[in-house]
């Protein structure tokens, strides 16, 4: 049985996401979809609803998990059984960093590898960054995240669209 964990802080996921993440699951027997509790800084989404929103889109699929983590990624690996990360790369830029991060994961535990899936290129230019700034400006998401993130995040901004549209709206 091979285990993949595939880390993020899927603030909130995309389809950029579910796009490694679905092509991940072909590869594995079970692949852990992990959220970092702590992303560093204070996140939109709060971890249990980051959580909350990838069980329901990958609900149908058998073979994921989806878990939260706390501390070290090698650790959560160990303690899941996980011998794989699987990581997405889109633009040349992510490279540096990811390559950074699989080498500390490396000397950390030097059993476990990193994997890297290619994002599909109509994914490469999207981010839960971009995701996160458009639906706050009141812009249209469609497309780029699933249908309950779009839900969610147009829950979360619903009393902020005049506001970023130079309105003055008062908030309920
Ligand atoms: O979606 P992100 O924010 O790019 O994911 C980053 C993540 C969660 C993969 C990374 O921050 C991580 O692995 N955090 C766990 C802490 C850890 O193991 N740090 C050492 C990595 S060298």
């Amino acid at each position: 049985m091979k285990t993949a964990v595939y880390p993020g802080s899927f603030d909130p996921v995309t389809n950029g996401h579910l796009d490694i993440i679905t092509r991940a699951s072909f590869l594995f027997d079970r692949l852990i979809v992990a959220v970092v509790r702590n992303p560093g800084k204070a996140p939109l989404f709060p971890m249990e609803e980051r959580v909350d929103l990838l069980k329901e889109v990958l609900a149908s699929h058998r073979n994921i998990e989806v878990q939260s983590f706390n501390g070290l990624l090698v650790d959560f690996a160990e303690k899941t059984g996980s011998t794989v990360i699987v990581k997405g790369l889109r633009v040349l830029s992510d490279f540096d960093f990811e390559y950074q991060m699989s080498l500390m994961n490396k000397k950390l535990k030097p059993s476990l590898e990193t994997i890297f899936l290619m994002t599909s290129e109509n994914f490469a230019f999207l981010s839960s960054s971009s995701v996160r700034e458009i639906a706050s400006l009141g812009g249209s998401v469609k497309g780029l995240v699933p249908s309950n993130v779009e839900k969610a995040l147009a829950r979360k901004f619903r009393n902020r669209k005049g506001i970023a549209r130079g309105q003055d709206v008062a908030k309920d």
